[in-house]
């Protein structure tokens, strides 16, 4: 059976993650904070799916979470899925400057160091796949967040250039927005958001799977996302920044 580790596999896009890849047959290893929900998610993942959970409660933002899963995926996986992430309330500059750094603790040196970890036994094997959760985000100029995330599709291009060639395969997944925890978490306002844009984590994961299955580098579920990102290039910065800042505070 092949195993998958995915981080924040909790709650939203993660635990779709969790959902899916246990209905394909993985063996699973969750990482999220909370311990309680870990180990209710992993029963009733081997209930429904009949598969092995791990469960590996850790914080990414800390040198012990980091160095617990880092050391779980040297043991080898098949799939690792960088997806734990959040959105700080507030906007910028006004965040706590401690509060920007765990972002960036979280959505680059986590994924960094996952993915360092992650990559030795998969190109020995000559096998497996990292998904890294970025965003549309990362196609617009929007404070801390959208810069972490230009970085997640920036440096996983980058990792999967220096693997072509082999049968590893490396995806940056941009979705745009999920209904999912994020927004209450982060504390925003979404009255602004049209309905029209709010996507289903399961549906963002089956289109990921797929992408990933045709080798895309960079994913962005759904017609309406690709649409803006392809408009989006054509518009410039100043625009884009004032259009976005206007939705979802
Ligand atoms: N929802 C959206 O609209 C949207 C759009 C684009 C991209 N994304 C990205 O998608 C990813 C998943 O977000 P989501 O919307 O599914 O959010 P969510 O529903 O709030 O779930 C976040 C998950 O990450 C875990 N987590 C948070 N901080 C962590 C930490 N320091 N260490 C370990 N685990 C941590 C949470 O569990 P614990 O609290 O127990 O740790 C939870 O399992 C994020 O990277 C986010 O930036 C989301």
């Amino acid at each position: 059976m092949p195993t998958a580790l995915i981080t924040g596999a909790t709650a939203g896009l993660g635990a779709a993650f969790a959902r899916r890849l246990a209905a394909d047959a993985y063996s699973l290893v969750l990482v999220a904070r909370d311990e309680l929900r870990l180990a209710k998610a992993a029963d009733q993942l081997k209930l429904r799916y009949g598969v092995n959970v791990e469960v590996l409660p850790a914080d990414l933002a800390t040198e012990e979470g980091l160095a617990k899963v880092e050391s779980r995926l040297h043991e080898g996986v098949d799939l690792l899925v960088n997806n734990a992430g959040f959105g700080n309330p507030g906007a910028f500059p006004h965040v706590p400057v401690e509060h920007e750094v765990r972002m960036l603790k979280v959505h680059c040196e986590a994924v960094l160091r996952l993915t360092l970890a992650a990559l030795p036994g998969m190109r020995e094997r000559e096998r497996g796949a990292i998904v890294n959760v970025a965003s549309v985000a990362a196609f617009f100029a929007r404070s801390t967040y959208s810069a972490s995330k230009a970085w997640v599709v920036n440096f996983s291009e980058s990792a999967a250039n220096a693997v072509g060639g082999s049968r590893v395969r490396i995806m940056a997944l941009c979705p745009g927005f999920v209904r999912t925890e994020f927004h209450q978490r982060a504390s925003m306002d979404t009255s602004g958001i049209p309905g029209f844009l709010w996507l289903k984590a399961d549906d963002v994961v089956r289109e990921a799977m797929r992408d990933l299955a045709l080798g895309k580098r960079v994913s962005v579920p759904d017609l309406r996302y690709k649409a803006i990102v392809a408009v989006g290039r054509f518009v410039p910065r100043s625009v884009q920044s004032m259009v976005s800042s206007r939705i979802g505070r």
